[in-house]
Parts: structure tokens; sequence; C-alpha cells
């Protein structure tokens, strides 16, 4: 009876975490973030760094860094500064870390966007080491 219980409640658990979680394909992602108001002279630059940091799925939790701090969501960004991992919205981004982690990625974006005004793309070791000076991906196809 037990186990039933314990597995009826995993099964639960796996079900709302599959809900809110995506992982978008390249094209797909290009259109959201065009959506989202990314400038298209960026766009292959946010797609190379979303697929460096996170694979192109929302709901990835990163670290801990070596100073103990995480990185959410889609743009991986870092709960030292930017997104509070507390039940209210908080830090630079006025947001929680967990609201990172959605299928709808406008607090996402809204908060990347505010570091790259910051910080520009540097502020993303995936830019970094795997863009920054490289052959970007091809979303020629994908009508943005
Ligand atoms: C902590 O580490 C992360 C990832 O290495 C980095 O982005 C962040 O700036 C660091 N924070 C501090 C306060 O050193
Ligand atoms: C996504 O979230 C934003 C901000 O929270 C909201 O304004 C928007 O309506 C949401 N979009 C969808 C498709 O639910």
């Amino acid at each position: 009876m037990a186990k039933t219980i314990y597995l009826v409640i995993a099964l639960a658990i796996f079900a709302l975490s599959e809900v809110n979680a995506k992982t978008f394909t390249r094209c797909e992602l290009a259109r959201e973030l065009k959506k989202q108001g990314f400038p298209s002279s960026q766009l292959r630059n946010w797609v190379c760094l979303v697929e460096a940091e996170s694979g192109r799925r929302t709901d990835v939790v990163g670290g801990p860094n070596s100073n103990g701090s995480r990185d959410y969501g889609l743009f991986q960004i870092n709960d030292r500064y930017w997104c509070s991992t507390g039940s209210s919205p908080g830090k630079d981004c006025n947001v929680r870390c967990q609201d990172l982690l959605t299928d709808n990625i406008s607090k996402a974006s809204t908060c990347a966007k505010k570091i790259y005004a910051r910080h520009g793309f540097n502020a993303w070791y995936g830019w970094k080491n795997k863009c920054q000076g490289k052959s970007l991906p091809d979303i020629s196809s994908c009508g943005v």
C-alpha cells in the first residue's frame, strides 16, 4: 500500500515537472527569442549562448559553482546577483530563480537582456568558450 502511494506521488511530481520543462529545437529557440524582442542581429549569438549554457532546456539548474552559487534555466542565470532563491522575487532582475525554469521564457529573457545591457555576452562563460570568435549556429532556414 505504502509503495503504491509513493509511486503515485513520484509519478505526479514527474508529470508536473514535465509540464513546465521544455527543450527547444534550434529553430524554435531562434523564433522564440525573436518574439521575446532580442535583436535580429544578435540572434545567432544568443542561440549559440543558450546551446552552450543549457542545451536549449528551460529546466536546467547548474552548479553549485565553486563559490556556492547556482545557475538557472535556458540562459543559466546566476543566483548570486540576478535572481532570488526565496519565495519572493528579488536581486537585480527582481525575479525568483524558479521562475527562470518555466517553458514561458518571458522573465528569463527580460533578465538575460538586463545582464547583457550591463556586461555584454562576456557575462557568460559558455559564450566566451564556445561562441566568441567561433562559427555561430546556422539559423538561416528558421524564418527569423
Ligand atoms: C560565482 O561563480 C559564478 C560561476 O563561476 C560566477 O558567475 C559568479 O560571478 C561568482 N560570484 C561571485 C560573487 O564570485
Ligand atoms: C508569459 O509570462 C509573461 C510574464 O509573466 C506574461 O505576460 C505572458 O502572458 C505569458 N505568456 C504566456 C503565453 O503565457
